[in-house]
């Protein structure tokens, strides 16, 4: 079932099962999940845990049911919030939280995630870590120009979002829109940290096929400087052939970036 925003505004909401998105984290069994996780691991790695990003406060936007994201950055922050537009999201995130008896086994991607950080042995001190450092799950919408509202939070050191704006945003104006609305959750010098996919205009969860802003690297360099950051690091990959057989997603390449807010 191909869905669209026009005819349905609240897709996410109605449509995004968290239990059957969270296929693509079974390591081995997705190739676009395996491929996604594994770029991402690697260089939220390389930013957080060896790159130095570190501070008091880092507000994740858009988490999903996921947690493979916070990973590395719950070494280099004190406190993390994570966030997403729908209920059913932020519940399943809540158990895996909670620990409570159906939560996603996530132990083989934070296996990988220690691995990383050179000792595959300390994934359950992690997954503990990880417990402790998230303190809340609350609701945001990126189209709000206070996307966490009514909540009233410090302004973060970095604000996180992985895989989430494409998917929220589905015109350019949109995307420009939701990276004004992250900056103001910011404090001066403070840091976006933005992973996400090139090209990609669907992706698919169980039967349902959701709509995404086909990103480019030129429209998201403009869109971040236009928004008042100044972009200090960008990684990117082109798909795999490999995976090009996964008819999961159409994304042609894999991105994260760096940037700060200027003032
Ligand atoms: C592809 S999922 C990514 C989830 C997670 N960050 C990850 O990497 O697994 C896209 C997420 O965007 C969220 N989303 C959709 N519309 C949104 C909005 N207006 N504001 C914030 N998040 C939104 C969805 O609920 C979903 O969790």
């Amino acid at each position: 079932m191909a869905l669209q925003e026009s005819t349905t505004p609240d897709i996410y909401q109605t449509y995004f099962e968290p239990t059957v998105y969270l296929n693509y984290f079974k390591m081995g069994q997705s190739p676009v999940g395996d491929e996604c996780l594994n770029f991402l691991l690697k260089h939220y790695h390389s930013i957080f845990k060896s790159g130095g990003l570190k501070g008091k406060l880092l507000i994740d936007i858009g988490s999903g049911p996921s947690i493979y994201q916070l990973l590395s950055a719950c070494e280099c922050f004190e406190e993390i919030i994570a966030t997403d537009y729908t209920d059913k999201n932020r519940l399943e995130l809540e158990k895996w939280l909670k620990k409570i008896p159906g939560a996603f086994d996530w132990s083989p991607v934070v296996k990988h995630a220690c691995e990383l950080e050179g000792d595959r042995d300390k994934w359950a001190e992690k997954e503990e870590r990880l417990r402790r450092t998230v303190r809340q799950v609350l609701k945001c919408d990126v189209h709000k120009e206070q996307p966490l509202e009514p909540a009233v939070l410090p302004l973060a050191d970095c604000v996180l979002s992985s895989l989430c704006l494409e998917a929220a945003c589905l015109t350019e104006e949109a995307f420009r829109a939701a990276l004004r609305h992250l900056r103001t959750l910011l404090r001066p010098r403070g840091h976006l940290v933005l992973g996400g996919t090139f090209g990609s205009n669907f992706f698919m969860v169980g039967d349902k096929k959701f709509p995404c802003l086909p990103l480019k690297e030129k429209l998201v360099c403009e869109a971040l400087l236009a928004s008042g950051f100044t972009i200090e690091k960008l990684e990117t990959t082109t798909r795999m052939a490999e995976t090009l057989s996964d008819k999961d997603s159409n994304y042609t390449g894999l991105f994260v970036f760096v940037a700060q807010r200027n003032d």
